[in-house]
């Protein structure tokens, strides 16, 4: 029964949707519970059966461009990131998206956990296999930050790319994991999370800015990532756009690096997309503000 396909965001009677898949509303009934159990946000009341509004249902998802297509819409997985990786390695085309409503194993970056919470937040893994050289990858993180901060038109980028509101909580991250052929990217990755309608502790969320929808802040996601990719081939812009969105830039930071600390002005992101820090080369670490000098 393919209940899923009929729902949308009003309200649609047992009986009305059991007439339209020749079933009885008993049946009708059993499958809203089994798509709840399976991680699915159906909401049911006194006048049906809807889905939570802004959720990107294959139906009800239309991205404009080629980044989101083709698409596959999960309930209840471990990690988009392994749904994704084995559906690249399948061979799947460059815009290929897979979203889950709960992610059991999601992961962030250095190894932390990604916690989301069904209906509320934003999860998707999104395929890329742009032709670039290894040297150029790391241009792809800030790339993809800056996307989803042109998309939000909220808040700052913390380097590399975690999406911050005004005061600094967390409102989305990004992992990017790549796989190498020879001196060339083979595919990336990108892994999304954004809270939209409700943060872990000490987070911030969307809806605390405005009446952000998922549906909306992943169609807007796509459309700016599609229009930004070519700067992939012009850093210098890249960079010069990429520096308006940060909040990391000329301010005094300490990134714990795989190396130990290092302290100082963020001076520069180099277009390997290293960040300079007190003439030092940062390539990877986890960026904290230090108070301002007297
Ligand atoms: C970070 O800020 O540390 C990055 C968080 C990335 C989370 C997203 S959610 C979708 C995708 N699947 C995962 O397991 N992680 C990424």
């Amino acid at each position: 029964m393919r209940l899923l396909d009929l729902l949308d965001e009003t309200y649609q009677s047992g009986e009305a949707l059991a007439r339209r898949l020749g079933v009885s509303r008993a049946a009708v009934s059993k499958e809203a519970r089994r798509l709840l159990a399976l991680g699915f946000p159906v909401e049911v009341g006194r006048r049906g059966y809807r889905v939570r509004p802004g959720t990107p249902l294959p139906h009800l998802f239309r991205p404009q461009g080629r980044l989101g297509s083709p698409y596959r819409y999960l309930g209840r997985v471990g990690s988009t990131q392994d749904v994704l990786r084995a559906w690249a390695e399948a061979g799947a085309p460059e815009g290929a998206l897979v979203l889950a409503e709960v992610q059991e194993k999601g992961r962030g970056r250095r190894g932390r956990v990604w916690e989301s919470r069904l209906g509320d937040s934003l999860t998707f893994s999104l395929l890329l296999r742009p032709a670039l050289p290894l040297p150029s990858s790391g241009l792809l993180p800030l790339l993809a930050g800056l996307a989803l901060w042109e998309a939000v038109g909220l808040g700052g980028l913390k380097w590399p790319n975690d999406l911050l509101a005004p005061d600094g909580r967390k409102l989305a991250g990004i992992l990017l994991e790549a796989k190498a052929e020879g001196e060339e990217l083979a595919y990336a990755l990108l892994g999304v999370g954004v809270n939209v309608a409700w943060a872990p502790e000490g987070g911030a969320h969307l809806q605390e800015f405005g009446p952000y929808s998922r549906k909306e802040v992943l169609l807007g996601f796509l459309g700016r990532l599609e229009a930004l990719l070519p700067l992939l081939e012009d850093p210098k812009t890249l960079l010069a756009r990429y520096r308006q969105a940060s909040c990391t830039l000329g301010r005094r930071v300490r990134v714990e690096t795989p190396k130990g600390a290092v302290e100082g002005l963020a001076e520069e992101v180099l277009p390997d997309g290293s960040l300079l820090v007190g003439g030092v080369r940062v390539g990877a670490g986890e960026v904290a503000p230090l108070p301002l000098l007297e």
